[in-house]
């Protein structure tokens, strides 16, 4: 396994629209691997693959805290078969923006179609953070960050500081 690096907003790479898995072979299971390996290291408890630099349907979650049994969730082409009327609203964060939150509803519960690990088709009911958790994933497969989901004040303010934040690192890499 490898640690991969998380591109961080903004960066045209997380816009992009992300291309289903033909079937989940060796290559994406290794992508798959290295994916919550990066993620637990971060740490953090989702990664969709635009965030790696992979522009393919494929996203891992474990939301299991740190001092529960890992429960990592290996998915391919995830699709949502329903959702409910019912929302959510989760202080959501990113890896891909760190040290930023903002309050996002979503549908409470979702009804999703994947491949799994073993490219088995599978149909799974969430709720509660997981659900929450894989539509902040799916969104990424989309090009859709959650600050997408919030005011164009808001979301402006976050943006600009970290492309400020950007700069900075990329002169002091300059200097060094
Ligand atoms: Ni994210």
């Amino acid at each position: 396994m490898a640690l991969l690096s998380i591109i961080t907003a903004p960066d045209p790479r997380l816009k992009i629209k992300a291309k289903p898995v033909k079937a989940v072979n060796d290559e994406i299971r290794r992508l798959m691997d290295d994916m919550l390996e990066t993620m637990y290291a971060a740490p953090g408890i989702g990664l969709a693959a635009p965030q790696v630099g992979v522009a393919k349907r494929v996203l891992v979650v474990d939301i299991a805290r740190e001092n529960e049994k890992p429960q990592p969730l290996r998915i391919a082409n995830p699709e949502i078969l329903w959702r409910s009327e019912e929302l959510a609203t989760y202080n959501e964060g990113c890896l891909s923006l760190p040290e930023h939150y903002a309050d996002v509803s979503r549908p409470a519960r979702i009804k999703l179609r994947y491949l799994d690990h073993e490219n088995e088709i599978r149909e799974v009911e969430l709720e509660g953070l997981l659900a929450t958790c894989v539509q902040h994933e799916m969104d990424h497969l989309e090009g859709v960050l959650f600050v997408d989901h919030i005011s164009p004040l808001k979301r402006n303010i976050i943006l600009r500081k970290l492309a400020k934040l950007k700069r900075q690192k990329t002169t002091e890499t300059v200097s060094a």
